[in-house]
């Protein structure tokens, strides 16, 4: 996601290939949320009644939605059937199909490219190439998984022991990909608002109205970046970051407040390991994630545009870049600037 959005390749017409991808990664995400609860241990257990109180404090409808889940109160008779069918079969053969879309839209659109000629359709072969390399990203990746399977402590279960309502486990994090969900439920501010004499619970803001506008403003994307660059035309050739340092600038912001509402969710660890109040912690967290975020999409959006000054690759649009071209006599004219 992060090759597609700095070079911009989820313009036109792949608009809908970067829906599909987005739809994938947040699938991707439910189904390890729901395999590690599977086990039922301290840690997962606790996630899972985070999450329940989080769908139950959305106004009106949340009560039904978590008892459905659970088929009565947390945990529910019904809840790891349900888990198990969503993270077996539902979800897999979702992201499945979301897959073969993706890569049926890849092979009828063409790939995008850096060649700067989008009258010819530059790239490698299939086969042998592409073929290869994928089955080389596949045989690293399995062994990354075997080599952290046989080394690493992940997820030691047997440690946590089983869920029980009255204990929590600490510390208590969940999966990294979660990790800015929590973070976001440890900044949230403490405040119960009423709409319409409704008592809207404080979680509900961080839990539920964060992911979504976050969510909302991902997936649509390539339609607010259109409106701001008011293109609508086809586009086949990538643009390396630098041309586009605004776009440099948001990417970057998102990306600093999704590590700061992840380093947030471990703030209790962090407060033990520098012996400093947590709340302080939480306070810097609070400050860091809009204005460190702005700062530091400011601060990429410079470094972009000094790059694009400096190195005017196909120069065109930069006036600052000279070329002496070699002349007869083996020494160098300067070269005329290319008239705009
Ligand atoms: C299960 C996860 C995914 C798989 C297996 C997958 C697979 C692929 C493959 C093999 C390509 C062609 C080669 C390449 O550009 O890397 C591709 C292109 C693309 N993917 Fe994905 N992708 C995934 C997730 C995503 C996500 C999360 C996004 C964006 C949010 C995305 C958006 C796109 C777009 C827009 C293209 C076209 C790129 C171009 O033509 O330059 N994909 N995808």
């Amino acid at each position: 996601m992060g090759r597609i959005f700095f070079t911009a390749a989820f313009r036109k017409p792949r608009e809908i290939n970067w829906v599909v991808g987005v739809l994938m990664l947040v699938l991707a995400s439910v189904t390890g949320f729901t395999g590690y609860s599977l086990p039922n241990d301290a840690l997962s257990g606790t996630g899972l009644r985070i999450a329940t109180s989080v769908a139950m404090s959305i106004p009106f409808i949340g009560g039904w939605a978590a008892d459905f889940l659970n088929g009565g109160s947390y945990p529910g008779p019904l809840l790891f059937g349900r888990l198990y069918t969503l993270h077996v079969y539902f979800l897999p053969v979702t992201i499945g199909i979301l897959l073969s879309l993706h890569l049926g839209l890849l092979v009828y659109q063409k790939h995008t490219q850096f060649v700067p000629d989008a009258t010819r359709v530059v790239g490698r072969r299939f086969w042998p190439d592409y073929a290869l390399r994928t089955l080389c990203a596949l045989a690293a990746t399995v062994a990354i998984l075997l080599a952290l399977g046989s080394f690493i402590e992940i997820n030691p279960i047997e440690l946590y022991g089983p869920y029980q309502d009255w204990t929590v486990p600490n510390p208590a994090v969940p999966d990294w990909y979660a990790g800015w969900l929590e973070g976001a439920l440890r900044l949230g501010p403490a405040v119960e608002w009423r709409i319409f004499g409704h008592p809207i619970p404080a979680v509900f803001w961080p839990g539920v109205v964060l992911p979504l506008l976050a969510f909302a403003l991902v997936i649509t994307w390539p339609w607010i970046d259109k409106r701001i660059t008011r293109e609508d035309r086809r586009h086949d050739v990538l643009v390396p970051a630098s041309a586009a340092p605004w776009r440099v600038g948001v990417g970057t912001a998102l990306i600093s407040a999704g590590v700061v509402l992840t380093l947030a969710a471990s703030d209790d660890q962090q407060a033990r390991a520098m012996h400093v109040p947590v709340e302080a912690l939480v306070t810097l967290y609070r400050a860091l994630f809009p204005f460190g975020s702005i700062a530091a999409g400011l601060i990429a959006a410079e470094l972009a545009r000094e790059l694009r000054s400096r190195y005017d690759r196909y120069g065109t649009e930069n006036e600052r870049v000279v070329a002496f071209v070699r002349n007869a006599g083996g020494g160098f004219d300067e070269e005329e600037p290319k008239s705009a």
